[in-house]
């Protein structure tokens, strides 16, 4: 049973208290939330990132009515731009009927999957040296050359980069669908950015988000957005990217994901594939803003967590990442006129994005390393933005050594709220309902950044929905808290369990999805204090019929509630102050009407009690609860 006692004020509960975390962990973005379609893209794959990548990673060519062209992805003077350094060059050696050579791309995983009726949108950067100009032909396939849609052609003239585009609306489905763009005729003609999307994105957006992924996160009403990592942000902050004339960091660079698609960098990512960044910085700020979402993204503290404990020792590298930090803030909220506030505004979206929370680090293992970078980013944060909250870390875990020390370095500075971890087993979660009903009330709040217990059945989505009563109830210290991971395609998981599974064709959510939704969707103002009670017909189940139902209180229960289905509550006594409410003064000594019902005690000893329904309530079935006292 539950017993319920609307009369007393719990704490109030924040419209944001459940979020998502959002990670490019398992293919989430690109290859799955990120609507492209086209895997590299832009042909900057390369064994620098993967051992099994190179620049044609994901393409073939092709060759149409027998032509014997070339296809070569090429690094030179001629690129797109100084980030976007490789394209493809097609050398042509065939004009007439049907003839034609290029490039298929195949998609993520098993193909580009289309679907009759739908409509999409291709576009390539291109340029020739034929003075006439070159013919693009673009179709969709299936592997075997079945065609999907009508042709598509694209008249490229001049030999400068220009932007080509096209719609294709598909006449059959596939599941091994393609992309494949072919030229005809002499000469050379270079591609980059070749890309084909979705028309249906989410709210119709250019660059957009696979519109069923989106929706699904949607309709979890998230109160806030943290992005982008996790251990994606905080690796490889030390290293050179070792791309061929390129050298730069590896770490996620929230600079390099904004601008231009085609200007921005292609990039290693830590869960082991690529990452385009096509969904960047600008596109998390508006997809938090477009679900209703307070966006919190997280920045690299310098030292690294994840497997990689290492402090940075360049005080240049760390200045760089703290005024990037302040950038960013501006890019958020900046005005339209400021230098970031500017990128902003040319992205579309003038307005300020209303930057409010920022954390500092991830998982972060080296507590003294850590804290003193975390001060000087919070007094840097501080001294320009000091309404925006920085928010520290806990370390990988819920306990240990790290833990306690990073909370008390948190508490020691003030610090406003902590990213808490773990991923623990099912009864973990079930045996820690009362985690943070001991937490100190004058302390940092929580933020429960990342959590699940470890599996993806019925009973692990109970054990949260469990955890998360304490969480709720405790919703004065625990701000804020998020499932992890959010998203992982079918074939591409490098962590389970996950919230919402995909492959390229649909999407559905685990249990603990609808338990995250339920919480989310039906979040209250305030705490109602309430107490669940153990199942009915075990033996800490005191039910009694009408008239009589007596117990043992002192030895073994706290929290009595007498309650019925007709009357609803009608007392409660935590025993907080003895016998007291439950003063006798009818019937043989020892009677009282309390809230409608009859009380007795003993007259030895008020530890034994015996409720009984009044006499006019006889109809009533009255539930007796209590908890059973530890020991
Ligand atoms: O959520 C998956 C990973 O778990 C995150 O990247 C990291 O912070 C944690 O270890």
């Amino acid at each position: 049973a539950i017993t319920v006692d609307p009369r007393r004020a719990g704490p109030e509960i924040s419209d944001s208290m459940y979020g998502i975390f959002l990670e490019d962990i398992n293919f989430a973005a690109d290859g799955g939330l990120y609507a492209e379609l086209v895997r590299n893209r832009s042909f900057e794959f390369g064994p620098q990132d993967h051992a099994s990548y190179t620049p044609m990673t994901a393409w073939s060519q092709v060759a149409r009515g027998g032509a014997t062209g070339t296809a070569t992805v090429v690094n030179d003077a001629e690129r797109l731009n100084e980030t976007n350094r490789q394209y493809l060059r097609l050398d042509l050696r065939d004009g007439g009927a049907g003839a034609g050579s290029g490039v298929r791309n195949a998609g993520f995983f098993t193909g580009v999957e289309i679907t009759a009726g739908d409509s999409y949108d291709f576009s390539v950067w291109a340029r020739t040296d034929q003075a006439p100009g070159t013919e693009l032909t673009v179709a969709l396939d299936t592997g075997n050359g079945t065609p999907l849609a009508e042709d598509l052609a694209l008249d490229v003239r001049g030999d400068t980069w220009s932007r080509y585009t096209g719609t294709l609306t598909a006449t059959a489905s596939a599941a091994d669908g393609g992309l494949t763009v072919t030229a005809a005729g002499g000469g050379t003609v270079r591609l980059d950015m070749v890309s084909l999307f979705p028309q249906d994105t989410f709210l119709g957006r250019e660059n957009g988000l696979r519109a069923d992924l989106a929706e699904r996160i949607a309709e979890l009403e998230p109160g806030f957005l943290r992005f982008p990592g996790g251990c994606l942000v905080n690796t490889g902050s030390h290293e050179a990217y070792a791309a061929p004339d390129w050298p730069r960091e590896r770490s996620y660079q929230w600079k390099e994901t904004v601008g231009p698609v085609e200007e921005r960098a292609v990039n290693h990512n830590f869960w082991g594939y690529n990452q385009s960044y096509g969904l960047g910085y600008y596109e998390y700020f508006q997809f938090a803003e477009d679900v209703g979402a307070m966006p919190l993204p997280v920045v690299p503290a310098m030292v690294t967590g994840c497997g990689e404990n290492r402090a940075t020792d360049d005080p240049e590298l760390l200045a760089r990442h703290v005024q990037d930090t302040l950038d960013l803030i501006e890019f958020a909220n900046g005005p339209a006129d400021s230098p970031w506030g500017a990128v902003r505004a040319e992205m579309g979206h003038p307005e300020p994005f209303g930057l409010t929370h920022l954390a500092v680090g991830n998982e972060e293992n080296l507590p003294e390393e850590y804290f003193e970078n975390f001060r000087v980013f919070r007094a840097a944060i501080g001294a320009e933005h000091p309404e925006i909250t920085v928010v520290g870390n806990s370390g990988p875990s819920a306990g240990g050594p790290t833990f306690e020390r990073l909370w008390e370095l948190n508490r020691e500075a003030d610090v406003a709220m902590v990213d808490e971890h773990y991923y623990m087993n099912p009864n973990w979660f079930l045996a820690n309902n009362e985690r943070y009903d001991s937490y100190d009330r004058e302390g940092p709040d929580v933020f429960l950044g990342e959590y699940a217990s470890r599996d993806n059945r019925f009973a692990n989505a109970l054990a949260e929905a469990a955890f998360m009563t304490g969480l709720e109830r405790n919703a004065d210290v625990v701000r804020l808290a998020s499932y992890a991971p959010l998203l992982a395609h079918t074939q591409g998981t490098q962590w389970r369990p996950d919230l919402i599974w995909f492959d390229n064709d649909a999407s559905w959510g685990s249990a603990s999805y609808e338990v995250q939704r339920l919480f989310a969707t039906n979040t209250g103002d305030r705490v109602v204090p309430s107490r669940a009670t153990p199942t009915p017909g075990t033996d800490d189940d005191l039910s009694g019929a009408v008239g009589l139902a007596t117990w043992a209180t002192s030895a073994a229960y706290d929290d009595v509630a007498v309650t019925s289905a007709e009357g609803g509550t009608l007392l409660t006594d935590d025993f907080s102050n003895g016998a007291d409410q439950w003063t006798p003064t009818t019937g043989a000594g020892t009677w009282a009407v309390q809230d409608g019902a009859l009380v007795q005690a003993d007259t030895t000893s008020t530890d034994n009690m015996l409720v009984a329904g009044d006499p006019a309530w006889t109809d009533y079935d009255l539930d007796v609860t209590a908890t059973k006292r530890a020991g």
